[in-house]
């Protein structure tokens, strides 16, 4: 019998299990394999109509899940706020059920209220996946961040992360602490103790605040942006503070006793929390990850296209 994933949805790491992500990560490489062939595409998910439905920005995750779609061969219909009838008034659950009532039978969803995709899962009779909720969860962006580190250095068993900068704020981080411990890395987060929430030691993660330290801990560096968009309040004294006690430079790479995987999930505000020359230099994994989102969105896609299922 298929190996099928455990849940109708990808609402979020947290609730899937070992065995899903090994199934996602096996079913990539497959398809990693075929988006490196001149054709790209599959029939995999012909008469599939997935709906893109993003209330918030996204560059790479928009045109990830979009890519992953085409080379599936699934019909897309894309849909912004901003554009629709949601600036009039329309709630989330009738905005998608007139999709629904379209015959879509997936929707991607981004949103910037935490626990958004679950509640949609719960009130509309589709397949969702969360494509980022507020400051939640992000699964596939943690998903593509694992697999990419266990590309580089094999199982993530015993490997020490290190994500660094602004977590209270980050979807990115909670989703990778959960994939990584999931997967049995030791996951470490530093940054100022003001963006560093009190209920993150209860997720098994070791805390430092002191940078250098923190990078000659572990083997994989994964800097987050400082997310100033969802900072009502000031968080440190001033961004060039910040970037003296926190950014990382060639300097900063230089002092450390090894050499460490630099990883950052996008979009990258070069010269704050990472100067160019460490974005571009060879120890960065950067696009090795955007090229890796493509392969795991088509594996998260297909999977839950060919499980069946009476509630989703
Ligand atoms: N990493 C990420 O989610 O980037 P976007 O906001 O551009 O989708």
């Amino acid at each position: 019998m298929e190996e099928t994933l455990s849940t109708n949805h990808l609402l979020g790491i947290k609730n899937i299990n070992i065995n899903d992500i090994n199934l996602i990560f096996k079913t990539a490489d497959n398809f990693k394999t075929i988006i490196n062939r001149p054709i790209k595409r599959v029939p995999s998910l012909r008469d599939i109509t997935v709906a893109n439905i993003f209330f918030e920005n996204s560059t790479r995750t928009r045109v990830s899940f979009e890519l992953a779609e085409k080379r599936l061969s699934a019909d897309i219909v894309n849909f912004s706020s901003s554009s629709s009838s949601v600036s009039k008034g329309e709630t989330l659950i009738d905005t998608v059920n007139n999709i629904l009532a379209m015959k879509v039978d997936m929707v991607v969803m981004r949103h910037p209220v935490p626990g958004a995709a679950i509640f949609l899962a719960n009130h509309t009779k589709t397949k969702v996946i969360n494509a980022g909720d507020g400051t939640h969860e992000h699964p596939t962006q943690a998903l593509l961040d694992a697999y990419s580190i266990k590309e580089k250095l094999g199982e993530l068993k015993g490997k020490k992360i290190a994500i660094i900068g602004d977590i209270l704020h980050s979807r990115v981080a909670l989703s990778n602490i959960f994939c990584l411990k999931k997967l049995g890395a030791e996951v470490m987060v530093c940054g100022p103790a003001t963006l560093i929430p009190k209920y993150i030691e209860s997720t098994g993660v070791k805390v430092e605040y002191n940078l250098i330290k923190a990078l000659n801990w572990c083997e994989v560096a994964n800097v987050l942006r400082i997310q100033l968009e969802r900072q009502d309040i000031k968080y440190f004294p001033s961004l060039r503070e910040y970037i003296l006690q926190y950014g990382i430079n060639l300097n900063t790479l230089k002092k450390l006793k090894k050499d460490i995987v630099i990883m950052h999930p996008g979009p990258i505000n070069r010269g704050v929390e990472i100067t160019s020359d460490v974005a571009d230099h060879h120890q960065s994994i950067i696009l090795n990850q955007v090229e890796n989102g493509v392969a795991i969105r088509m594996a998260v896609l297909y999977l839950l296209a060919m499980k069946n299922s009476d509630n989703a």
